[in-house]
């Protein structure tokens, strides 16, 4: 087993630059400029740069993920939701990932994994024109054999199991329950050869948590991050969770 590698979700980024320049994009003044911060994400050590292009565009706009596309020396894993406008955007950028997520357009950030089982039909022939384009497609699901067993079904290459619920755990006795669910999905996704990530509410508190999950190659953070990132600045905040995330034992 490798090191645990570390994909910095730069959403945020985007998001601080919309609170002002929003209705503006064009401005030469915007900022902050996500293309730098991918630059400084991947100095301090990131090994992919992540960004949601949301239907509502609240945080990164198209022009984003094709500047980030042209920029980035790592990989860039684009998630999104699965619909036609912006599957088609995808097939233009052509990122190195795709991580298909719920989306809802009411929602803060992302509630809850992809129903696999339940979206098959509409899963399906997206996956494969992502896949046929050179897209390595990452299903984010909840932790359950069931959601599993269907990711394998469609022959993606990479799962990425959602931890929110474990971030979030207002007791005990939810904490261990997920950490066993995380644990068990993770155990199967590896037994089925697909590539196990994680994320959604991973921070530097619980990030010990996320060490007692088996199997993983890449987490996946934004919020905490960028959250760090006012305080210490960017480099530093991602070399910290680096940090935090060292002797991971798989
Ligand atoms: N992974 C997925 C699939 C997500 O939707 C998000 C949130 O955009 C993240 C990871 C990152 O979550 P957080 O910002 O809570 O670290």
């Amino acid at each position: 087993m490798g090191d645990l590698r570390l994909g910095v979700n730069i959403d945020h980024v985007a998001t601080l630059r919309q609170a002002r320049y929003a209705s503006m994009p064009d401005s030469k003044n915007a900022e902050p400029d996500i293309i730098a911060a991918a630059a400084i994400c991947e100095r301090a050590g990131a090994s992919g740069i992540v960004a949601h292009l949301r239907s509502d565009r609240r945080h990164m706009q198209d022009r984003d993920v094709d500047r980030l596309r042209q920029n980035i020396m790592t990989k860039l894993n684009l998630e999104m939701g699965n619909t036609p406008e912006i599957v088609d955007i995808a097939l233009k950028i052509v990122p190195d990932e795709v991580c298909l997520v719920p989306e809802k357009r009411e929602e803060v950030t992302t509630e809850g994994g992809l129903d696999v089982v339940a979206q098959r039909k509409e899963l399906e022939p997206t996956i494969k024109r992502l896949q046929t384009a050179g897209v390595r497609v990452s299903l984010f699901i909840d932790p359950t054999l069931e959601q599993v067993d269907a990711a394998h079904e469609l022959a993606v290459e990479m799962v990425e199991l959602h931890t929110g619920k474990l971030a979030n755990a207002f007791s005990e006795k939810i904490e261990k329950q997920e950490l066993e669910n995380l644990q068990a999905a993770a155990k199967a996704a590896s037994e089925f050869k697909l590539q196990v990530n994680a994320g959604h509410g991973i921070n530097y508190t619980n990030i010990g948590l996320i060490h007692k999950i088996p199997n993983l190659t890449e987490l996946n953070i934004g919020h905490s991050i960028i959250s760090r990132a006012m305080l210490v600045g960017l480099e530093d905040a991602v070399k910290q969770m680096l940090g935090a995330m060292e002797d991971y034992k798989g």
